[in-house]
C-alpha cells in the first residue's frame, strides 16, 4: 500500500491548510508529522469543496484543518507520524531520456518533483539499461529512448520515497533551463548518504579580505568565440596591461587547461560540458583567492556559460562575446586545425560539425574583425574597471 502523502499548496494559518493528497489515504484524527521540518500534529477535520469527510483517497484538493498549531510552509508534506519520508540531495535513480539531444552528465537542468523543485545535475552515470534484455552497459550518456541508471546532485535537497515505496513523491522530471522542454523522467531508487557529512568547513580569511590586500575587485573576464576568433591573443594582452596596472590576474586558457587538469577530456559535446563546468569552478576558486581571471575557452554552449555565470555575483561575471565569422576564422587559421578538419582529420571542430551558441546578452561584444587587438584589450579593461562603480 502506498503511504500518505499531503503536499500543502497554501496556508491561511498554523492549522489552516489546502493541499493536494498525492498518494495513500488520509483519515480524521490520524497522527501526522510535516516533511522536512518534523514537526507533529494531528488531523482535526478534513473537507473536500465544502464537505465534511472521515477520511480521503488520493488523487484529491483537501481542505485540512490541524489540531495543533505547528509552523507551515508551502510545499511542506504532510505525512503518517509514523512513516516518514527522506530529505537528501543526492540520490540514485533510474533514467528515462526523452529528449533529441542527449544527456550531458555535467549540465545542470532543472528538477521537478512533489517534494521540491531545484538544480541538478547527472553527477555520474553508472549504466544503460538494454530493455529487451535488462542487461547493463557501461555508458557515459543517454540518447533519446534511453534508459540508464545514474547519481543526482541538487543543488538544494528535496522530500522524497523511493519509487518503490512512493512513486509520486519517488519520480521527477528533468527540464531543460533554456527551452524549458522536459528532457527526462526519473525514478528514485535510493538516497545517496555521502552527501550528509560533507560540510562546508567556515573559513576566518575571505574574499574580500583577499581582495582588500591586493587593492582590487576580484573579477571574471570570460571570452568565448569560435577557435580563430582571437581571445586568446586577446586575454594575453589584457593579463600584460593588468601587469602594469599592478594588478593580480591569472589566465587560464583553453590549449593549456587541456595538457593539466582536463587532459582527459577531448571535443564530443559531452567533454566540452565537463571542461566548463571545471573552468568554471576553477575560475571561482581564484576569483575567491582575490584575483582578476581571464577565461579563454570557445565554450559553445549557453547552457553550461549560464553554468558558469551562476557561480558568481552579477557584477563579478563578464561574459565577453569575441565575434568573428567562421570564413574569418578559417581564413586565419592560426594553428592550421580548420584545414584539418575540412579534410576529415579533425572532427567535432566547433563551426564546422560542432554547434557554437553566440551569447545573447553577453556583458561585451567585441568584433575581432573591426577591432585592433589593442582597442578590444583596451575595450574590455576600461569596462572592467568601471562596472559596480
Ligand atoms: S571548448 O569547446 O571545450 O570550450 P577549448 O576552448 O577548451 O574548447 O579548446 C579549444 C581549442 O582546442 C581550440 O582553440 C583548438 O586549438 C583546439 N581544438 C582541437 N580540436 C578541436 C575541435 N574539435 N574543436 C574545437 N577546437 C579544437
Amino acid at each position: 500500500m502506498n503511504p500518505m502523502r499531503f503536499l500543502i499548496e497554501s496556508a491561511t494559518s498554523n492549522n489552516q491548510l489546502s493541499g493536494r493528497l498525492v498518494s495513500g489515504t488520509l483519515k480524521k484524527g490520524e497522527s501526522i508529522a510535516l516533511a522536512p521540518t518534523g514537526q507533529q500534529s494531528s488531523i482535526l477535520s478534513l473537507t473536500e469543496g465544502g464537505r465534511q469527510l472521515k477520511n480521503a483517497k488520493a488523487e484529491c484538493i483537501l481542505d485540512l484543518e490541524l489540531t495543533y498549531s505547528v509552523p507551515i510552509e508551502v510545499g511542506n508534506i504532510i505525512v503518517p507520524a509514523d512513516e516518514r519520508p527522506e530529505v537528501s540531495d543526492q540520490f540514485e535513480a533510474k533514467i528515462h531520456w526523452l529528449d533529441s539531444q542527449q544527456l550531458f552528465p555535467s549540465r545542470t537542468y532543472q528538477l521537478n518533483s512533489i517534494g521540491g523543485n531545484t538544480e541538478a545535475s547527472v553527477s555520474r552515470l553508472k549504466y544503460k539499461i538494454e530493455t529487451d534484455q535488462d542487461q547493463q552497459i557501461a555508458a557515459n550518456t543517454l540518447k533519446q529512448g534511453e534508459i540508464g541508471v545514474g547519481n543526482i546532485a541538487l543543488i538544494r535537497p528535496i522530500i522524497y520515497d523511493t519509487y518503490a515505496h512512493c512513486p509520486q513523491t519517488g519520480s521527477f522530471q528533468l527540464i531543460d533551463k533554456d527551452t524549458n522542454e522536459i528532457v527526462a523522467h526519473g525514478e528514485i531508487r535510493h538516497g545517496l548518504r555521502r552527501a550528509n557529512n560533507v560540510h562546508w568547513q567556515a573559513l576566518d580569511v575571505d574574499k574580500e579580505s583577499r581582495a582588500i590586500i591586493k587593492q582590487q575587485t576580484p573579477r571574471i573576464i570570460w571570452l568565448t568565440g569560435l577557435s580563430g576568433s582571437g581571445k586568446s591573443t586577446i586575454a594575453n594582452l589584457i593579463e600584460k596591461k593588468l601587469i602594469v596596472k599592478s594588478r593580480h590576474s591569472y589566465l587560464l586558457d583553453g590549449d593549456n587547461v587541456r595538457h593539466g587538469l582536463n587532459k582527459d577530456l577531448g571535443f564530443t559535446d559531452a567533454d566540452r560540458v565537463e571542461n566548463i563546468r571545471r573552468v568554471g569552478e576553477t575560475a571561482k576558486l581564484m576569483l575567491d583567492a582575490g584575483l582578476i581571471v581571464i577565461t579563454s575557452f570557445i565554450s559553445p554552449f549557453r547552457a553550461e556559460r549560464d553554468m558558469a555565470r551562476s557561480l558568481f555575483d552579477s557584477t563579478e561575471f563578464i561574459e565577453v562575446f569575441v565575434d568573428a565569422s567562421l570564413e574569418v576564422c578559417e581564413q586565419r587559421d592560426p594553428k592550421g586545425l580548420y584545414k584539418k578538419a575540412r579534410s576529415g582529420e579533425i572532427k567535432n571542430f566547433t563551426g564546422l560539425d560542432s554547434p557554437y551558441e553566440p551569447p545573447l546578452n553577453p556583458e561585451l561584444v567585441i568584433d575581432s574583425m573591426e577591432m585592433t587587438i589593442e582597442q578590444a584589450a583596451d575595450t574590455i579593461i576600461d569596462f572592467v574597471e568601471t562596472i559596480g562603480e
